[in-house]
């Protein structure tokens, strides 16, 4: 593996030398050497490692400071275990010492208002749903950045919405409580590492001035191919291309693993999503 200097860091994130960056510290070594850890070792994490991730998280912008997420942190074999299961029995959920469920909390500012006798209406709004799931992931972000700071490794799973009434049920969630998704959180097991897989060249997702669809057809072919070189190097098993892998996933409501009802769910946790 190249050591992480700017120069190879780059290259690995796009698959080619993109840009020679001028400035470069640190943190940036740290966020473009991101991958995602599916393969943990059992060592449990060193005391107050917890509330430190959690302070990171907070320290997250937060919109109007409503501070509208929560997180669940599980360490119980037999609930991970429960968790690994509705997520679609992802192992990696059962091997990380720590798996944390970020939550869109709006039952904290519901029972405010309820104590006080005052109103809150907006909280029945898409907006205010879509606030506090924005909060959750800025929240889980700043603590995944903070977990690699610490030489851990991470998985989010959005495999908690495959079922997002029974994980509620498993995680006691009152009303107005959503798992937008969980977080694996763990030493890396260094037999299986991961690699640094490559994202879209930046002429598919950086615009200027004004957004233009039509630039990013060279990118994306381009991309295709290093995709194809990146599966190939991992020995992963993906059939066709990325454009054929990610339109798959979004052909049709089914294939979206039971998250197709997520509208009718939420309304019934005690989101209406006006
Ligand atoms: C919101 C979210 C949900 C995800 N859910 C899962 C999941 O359920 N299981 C899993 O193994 N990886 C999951 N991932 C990880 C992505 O597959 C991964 O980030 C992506 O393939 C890019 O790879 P990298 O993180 O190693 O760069 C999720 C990532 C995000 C951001």
């Amino acid at each position: 593996m190249n050591p992480p200097n700017p120069i190879n860091l780059i290259q690995e994130r796009y698959g080619i030398r993109a840009f020679d960056p001028e400035r470069w510290n640190e943190t940036l070594t740290a966020l473009l050497s991101h991958r995602s850890v599916r393969a943990y070792l059992p060592d449990p994490l060193p005391p107050h490692t917890l509330e430190t991730l959690v302070a990171a998280a907070q320290s997250a912008a937060t919109s109007s400071n409503l501070q509208t997420w929560s997180v669940v942190a599980i360490a119980d074999p037999t609930r991970k275990d429960t968790l690994a299961q509705l997520a679609g029995n992802q192992a990696h959920i059962r091997q990380c010492p720590l798996f944390l469920v970020w939550l869109t909390d709006l039952a904290r500012l519901h029972q405010l208002a309820s104590q006080r006798g005052l109103p809150a209406e907006g909280l029945d709004y898409l907006e205010m749903f879509l606030t506090a799931t924005v909060d959750a992931a800025l929240a889980a972000q700043n603590a995944t950045v903070a977990a690699k700071s610490l030489g851990l490794g991470t998985v989010y799973i959005g495999g908690m919405r495959n079922h997002p009434e029974q994980v509620a049920e498993t995680l006691q969630l009152p009303p107005h409580l959503f798992a937008v998704f969980g977080l694996c959180v763990g030493y890396p097991d260094p037999a299986k590492p991961a690699a640094i897989k490559p994202r879209l060249p930046q002429a598919a997702v950086l615009h200027h001035e004004t957004y233009n669809i039509a630039q990013q057809e060279g990118a994306i072919a381009q991309y295709n191919e290093i995709m194809q070189q990146f599966y190939q190097s991992q020995q992963m098993n993906v059939t066709g291309d990325w454009v054929e892998h990610s339109l798959k996933r979004v052909a049709t409501g089914q294939a979206l693993s039971g998250r197709d009802r997520l509208k009718e769910i939420l309304q019934r946790l005690g989101f209406p999503l006006r």
